[in-house]
């Protein structure tokens, strides 16, 4: 496969409608295919819009992270700044809350480029644990954070529509 030239930028106020089209396009990519099309809107009338982007990027306490080749928007990741499960080991926890990649480009790196990136943003800002929640019927998405020295420590529900779907909680420390 041809080698590409990622490049890993921290959002701005102004990315909000880049990250609601890519947001709702990679989140219908990866589960379209395993839930009904009234969950799916439902879920994502209510976690994707501009609106809610815009909110999103205005929180101080969240950081969205966006992979690039050239000018084209390749994936993003969300991480939160914020209290973790009582199953997450650590004093200063960060979540990535969201970790996608565009379906064209999966298995080209870019998940290695923005996961490199998260872990450097928990490092920079001392955070010593990186958590998150992953559907345990995503395999490809499991084996990945597995090879990046995740492990399973709990587990949670996790609501797509009607839909109430078993969660794995995965954490690693940083650095
Ligand atoms: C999970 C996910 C984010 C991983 O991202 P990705 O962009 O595919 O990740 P990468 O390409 O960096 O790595 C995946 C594999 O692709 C292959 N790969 C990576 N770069 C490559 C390259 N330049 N050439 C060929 N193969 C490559 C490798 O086999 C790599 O495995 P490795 O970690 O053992 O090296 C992606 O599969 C995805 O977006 N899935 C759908 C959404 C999803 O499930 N998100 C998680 C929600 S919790």
């Amino acid at each position: 496969m041809d080698t590409v030239s990622i490049e890993i930028r921290m959002a701005t106020l102004d990315d909000a409608r880049l990250l609601t089209e890519l947001g709702c396009r990679t989140f219908r990519d990866a589960f379209g295919a395993d839930s009904s099309e009234s969950d799916m809107a439902s879920y994502l009338s209510g976690a994707f819009g501009v609106d809610v982007q815009s909110g999103e990027l205005a929180d101080p306490s969240s950081v969205f992270l966006i992979a690039y080749v050239e000018d084209t928007a390749v994936g993003y990741s969300r991480l939160r700044f914020r209290s973790a499960p009582d199953c997450v080991n650590g004093a200063r926890p960060v979540e990535i809350a969201r970790f996608y990649s565009d379906s064209p480009w999966i298995g080209r790196g870019v998940g290695a480029a923005l996961m490199t990136a998260c872990l450097d943003e928990a490092a920079a800002r001392r955070c010593d644990v990186v958590w998150l929640d992953v559907w345990d019927r995503n395999v490809r998405a499991i084996a990945f954070y597995t090879r990046w020295g995740f492990e399973a420590v709990g587990e949670a529900d996790f609501a797509l529509g009607n839909d109430i779907q078993h969660d794995l909680l995965m954490a690693r420390a940083v650095g």
